[in-house]
């Protein structure tokens, strides 16, 4: 029913404003409920103390105001992402500031963090809770755009979401927000890191916290983060953001708009990164593989590469709604191919 909706669908979507369509997907699954069938076991994977019926979330700047997840739960989804989220509203870049490279399955925006704000977050999730209170739901967390203090706003975002998450997240790897990206340095890491531990640390907060980090990063300062990671509390490492770089392939018109690159053209760079960082960290660290994921194959793949979880965003545009049962059938098919009893077991086997 999905797919033949889905198929009528689609062709009148890619004719519409990416944001207009993005409206009403988040509409369409704001009001979806019907429950899809539970994970095959083989699916079933504990990270940080989390139990995820399977590994594949929907990643951060999808349902910003989480007034869809349930729907994207229900969907079959084994987690959401929502935001980011910044304390105070804001309103973003002008538009037009996303832009479809349907050639080149991807995708680039420069939304830069367009939200309705920390409190009115808060209530959605409040809210939306009320229906059904089993889901898995992470919170990414951003600066303002005009924040002076911008480490304090993950600090204050922490506090406003510790008990609503499942985990946070710290975003500092959006290429859409000026200055953002100087937080992955080295210096200024330090003291994000010191000071978010230091606040969970005084209020006893157990929620996990993750980095998300970007993909254009050059070894040197990779490394810089995973040294940073090892001596820290930050839980598991999210690979990756979107990409400022641009390759000569890319075939679409509007290959050369400002902003952040996702989809298939950064597939192999993310997948790069999070193997050597699985390397640098030893596989201490659980790892989220995400960008340019789109079949069962790329998540297999990731996985035996340190991915504990992942995540997609691009390949469910250019998919639909049906893209993530599917994946899950392939990856399903994978691990029984090759005698895995479970998720769990193929985490960094690439390695081995
Ligand atoms: C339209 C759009 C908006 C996004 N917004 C956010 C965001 O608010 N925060 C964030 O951390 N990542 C955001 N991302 C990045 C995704 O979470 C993801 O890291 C990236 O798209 C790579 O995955 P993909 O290739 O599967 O799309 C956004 C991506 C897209 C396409």
């Amino acid at each position: 029913m999905f797919e033949k909706f889905y198929k009528i669908i689609f062709p009148i979507l890619n004719f519409i404003p990416p944001e207009v369509a993005h409206g009403l997907a988040i509409k369409f699954f704001s009001n979806f409920k019907k429950k899809s069938d539970s994970d095959d076991s083989i699916l079933n994977s504990n990270v940080c103390n989390l139990n995820f019926p399977n590994p594949i979330g929907i990643a951060a700047g999808f349902d910003k105001n989480a007034v869809a997840y349930q729907g994207l739960i229900a969907l079959g989804f084994g987690f959401v992402e929502i935001g980011t989220v910044t304390i105070n509203p804001q309103s973003g870049n002008k538009k037009p500031r996303v832009f479809r490279l349907a050639q080149d399955k991807a995708i680039i925006n420069r939304l830069g963090f367009n939200n309705i704000g920390a409190e009115k977050v808060l209530e959605n999730i409040e809210r939306n809770d009320k229906k059904n209170s089993s889901r898995l739901v992470g919170v990414n967390l951003g600066k303002n755009l005009d924040s002076k203090k911008p480490i304090n706003d993950y600090v204050e975002l922490l506090k406003i979401f510790n008990k609503k998450a499942n985990y946070l997240t710290l975003n500092i790897s959006s290429p859409n927000t000026p200055g953002l990206r100087d937080l992955e340095k080295k210096d200024n890491l330090e003291i994000l890191v010191k000071k978010v531990s230091s606040y969970r640390r005084k209020n006893s907060i157990k929620t996990p916290v993750f980095l998300k980090i970007d993909p254009d990063l050059s070894k040197k300062e990779l490394g810089d983060v995973a040294d940073i990671i090892l001596s820290s509390t930050i839980d598991g490492v999210i690979i990756s953001n979107t990409s400022v770089k641009r390759s000569n392939d890319l075939i679409n018109k509007n290959s050369n708009e400002k902003g952040g690159l996702s989809g298939l053209p950064i597939k192999e760079k993310s997948n790069i990164l999070l193997k050597n960082f699985y390397i640098l960290t030893n596989g201490k660290i659980p790892l989220i593989g995400v960008g340019g994921i789109s079949n069962g194959k790329d998540v297999y793949e990731r996985i035996l590469n340190g991915a504990s979880l992942v995540q997609l965003y691009t390949s469910l545009i250019y998919q639909g709604p049906t893209v993530i049962n599917r994946i899950k059938q392939e990856l399903i098919y994978f691990l029984k191919k090759d005698n895995y009893k479970n998720v769990n077991q193929a985490i960094g086997k690439s390695h081995k």
